[in-house]
């Protein structure tokens, strides 16, 4: 996961270092991914609400820190490559999809029944409507994380290999590396952390 590791350069093949190391994160995402969704028609039940709160939050922590800036900013590198009208259109969906997923994972988060599944015990979710809630918006995290994911693979992947030269990627290299310093510490123990959780979670 995010260490230094996946950012060093390979001579020669530094275009597909990045491609590599996004395809890497993809792999994890459609795994904790695949686990909400096994979780979602069981979210009445409080321990799989539960489960379901503890790998959302580390996805949308994966997210947050390191994967969309990690896209973003080969978006913005890709955005200078002279791109047709359409593939303008599939990096600003892109982009707009990173701040929906965002969106939709706060609105799980500040459900009362999602603060009350990341805590064991007797805090259980108890009332109908906020279950209610909490289903509707965790479904629709879902959906969007899900139509991202197909849509990266299917219009994002083939534009990066059309247009991501040796020189961009080394630009994205060097803001990935200024961002991962940000991330030392705190931030990456607590989501090597989450990801530890859930992975143990998901193989119980
Ligand atoms: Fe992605
Ligand atoms: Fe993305």
């Amino acid at each position: 996961m995010g260490d230094e590791r996946v950012f060093a350069e390979r001579p020669g093949q530094r275009n597909s270092a990045v491609l590599e190391r996004l395809q890497v994160d993809h792999e994890r995402l459609a795994e904790s991914l695949s686990a909400l969704e096994a979780l979602l028609v069981r979210l009445d039940d409080d321990s799989a609400a539960r489960a379901f709160v503890l790998h959302l939050e580390f996805t949308h922590e994966f997210c947050e820190l390191l994967h969309f800036p990690l896209e973003d900013a080969l978006l913005e590198v890709v955005l200078e490559a002279g791109l047709t009208p359409s593939e303008r259109r599939v990096v600003f969906v892109n982009l707009a999809q990173h701040q929906v997923i965002y969106a939709e994972a706060l609105t799980v988060l500040e459900q009362p029944a999602a603060e009350a599944s990341s805590e064991p015990g007797p805090r259980a979710i108890s009332r109908a409507t906020s279950r209610a809630e909490f289903r509707r918006a965790a479904e629709a995290y879902v959906r969007a994380l899900r139509g991202h994911l197909e849509f990266e693979d299917r219009h994002l992947q083939p534009l990066l290999r059309r247009h991501l030269t040796t020189r961009a990627t080394a630009r994205v290299e060097a803001l990935a590396r200024d961002l991962l310093a940000t991330l030392v510490g705190k931030p990456l123990e607590r989501l090597a952390a989450l990801d530890a959780t859930s992975r143990e979670l998901a193989a119980g």
